[in-house]
């Protein structure tokens, strides 16, 4: 089986989703799949597997000639729907959520709406836009996010007043559309969801972030500080409890594959903080490790979800 593995990605999540497809290369049992790489540099440019600028076109013909594709990019221009698009339209099946859903849980306000709709909560949260910026008065501390952006981007936490508009400035930078929310207190636990075309949902079990303090920031991420604990220590009730909403948003954008839902988990339950339909994959990235946990190691989880799209 030919699978085209695309990295990279023109937004600011660029090496990361580097790394991820890197490491996804490496897991694909190479006795059963012949990997083609194609990255998507910062600026849009596509590059064949030597590194040549091949153009959209170009690149299109790589992909016709495999069996199926396997998006590997973070964010905007990729995990927003994109490139599942891209696939689409070339009849060529794919890894993963689908246009829609990709569209909706990059937006990190259509998700809040969403998930609301189905009895999950978010953090209460004003949408500002180029027009209602101007008003917004601080009156609390509050998180500060770009709608659309990933890997915490463009997020700040905003103590006091003054820190608002630098805050609003770098989100602002990265979206024309903004969240500010209020600061939710509580454990960050992520929860792994993986949809099998029979419609029966695979959940890892849940993974802990314990952060140094602060917000699970780009340091925390990707320098190396976080530390991911799977199990979660959790009670069964709790567990449950996030479980269920975890496969209930999941539905409701109509995912597909595997999704990673990001939960706080406070004093009165489950709050939503985000939906990612191509989480990290890195080797040390939370999804092969809670499904490590649940006994399917990384280079299982790939053959699943590759079969699966060809199923
Ligand atoms: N958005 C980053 C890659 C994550 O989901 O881990
Ligand atoms: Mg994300």
């Amino acid at each position: 089986v030919r699978v085209a593995v695309i990295g990279g990605g023109a937004n600011c999540e660029h090496e990361v989703s580097l790394a991820s497809a890197a490491a996804v290369a490496d897991h694909l049992d190479p006795a059963a799949y012949d990997v083609v790489r194609l990255t998507i540099d910062p600026h849009g440019t596509w590059l064949d597997p030597g590194g040549r600028p091949v153009g959209l076109t170009g690149a299109a013909c790589l992909l016709r000639r495999c069996d199926v594709v396997l998006p590997v990019v973070h964010g905007p221009h990729g995990e927003d729907g994109t490139l599942a698009a891209l696939c689409e339209l070339a009849g060529l099946p794919y890894v993963g959520s689908g246009v829609r859903a990709g569209a909706l849980a990059m937006d990190k306000w259509t998700t809040k709406l969403v998930a609301g709709a189905v009895g999950v909560a978010t953090a209460p949260g004003v949408l500002l836009t180029p027009g209602t910026r101007a008003g917004h008065r601080w009156t609390h501390p509050v998180v500060v996010k770009p709608v659309a952006a990933g890997s915490s981007h463009g997020v700040s936490l905003v103590e006091d007043a003054d820190g608002l508009d630098p805050a609003l400035e770098a989100a602002f930078a990265l979206d024309d559309r903004v969240l500010v929310e209020d600061v939710v207190v509580g454990r960050e636990i992520d929860v792994a969801v993986l949809g099998r075309p029979d419609g029966s949902r695979v959940v890892a079990p849940a993974l802990e972030v314990v952060t140094s303090g602060g917000l699970f920031d780009h340091d925390d991420k990707y320098g190396g500080h976080a530390d991911l604990r799977v199990p979660a220590d959790l009670d069964d009730a709790a567990a449950k409890e996030l479980e269920d909403a975890a496969v209930r948003v999941y539905d409701a954008l109509g995912c597909a594959g595997v999704a990673r839902v990001d939960f706080f988990w406070t004093g009165a339950g489950a709050v939503l903080n985000e939906v990612n339909t191509m989480p990290g994959f890195t080797e040390h990235s939370q999804v092969p490790r809670m499904f490590a946990a649940a006994g399917l190691g990384y280079a299982d989880l790939l053959d699943v979800l590759v079969r699966d799209a060809l199923a």
